[in-house]
């Protein structure tokens, strides 16, 4: 039987934890952030991370969390890290946590949601266009062939976007 946890997967930006957190209301589950999580695990920030430890770690504690939630997580929304699907390993895992979601939205969104953005050391700094543009094209791909829905958000209200969720999600338990 399939776990009944909702994962949503998407670019920095696409409204993960924003739509997370209601969802969770709507299905009274309970609401978890990846990057939370391994904030408080490792005890820094996901920024201070990248600075002192480097991107493969922070990418290996993903996994480990993914691990760990592939066992325990139930009755959960997740929202995730922009990039934790792009491992293949994750994204089997994934898939195993519960029924995967992409909330999709434009590139041109999320340069305007991420302008003046901080804490993100992927978005962070100089020529953020430059360096979010050729990454949202090449993740685009990935988080479509992870997802079992995909729930395009473009000029949806939070509300809307839950409501669809909902609907997928539902259907998706009764199989
Ligand atoms: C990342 C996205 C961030 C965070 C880290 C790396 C990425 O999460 O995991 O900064 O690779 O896209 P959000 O998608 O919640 O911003």
């Amino acid at each position: 039987m399939k776990k009944n946890n909702v994962i949503l997967i998407g670019f920095m930006g696409c409204g993960k934890s924003t739509v997370g957190k209601k969802l969770a209301d709507a299905l009274a589950y309970e609401f978890r952030d990846t990057d939370a999580m391994i904030e408080e695990d490792y005890g820094k920030t996901i920024s201070k991370m990248f600075e002192e430890d480097g991107e493969a770690y922070f990418r290996d504690a993903e996994t480990e969390l993914l691990k760990k939630l592939s066992v325990e997580a139930d009755g959960m929304v997740l929202a995730t890290g922009g990039g934790m699907p792009m491992r293949e390993e994750n994204a089997t895992l994934l898939k195993k946590v519960g029924t995967v979601v992409f909330l999709e939205t434009t590139i041109v969104t999320i340069l305007s949601r991420l302008q003046k953005d901080t804490g993100r050391p992927l978005a962070d700094g100089e020529d953020r266009e430059a360096r979010l543009r050729p990454l949202f094209a090449k993740r685009l791909p990935v988080y479509r062939a992870v997802a079992e829905y995909i729930v395009n958000t473009e000029e949806k209200s939070v509300d809307v976007i839950v409501e669809e969720i909902k609907t997928v999600v539902n259907d998706a338990t009764k199989k």
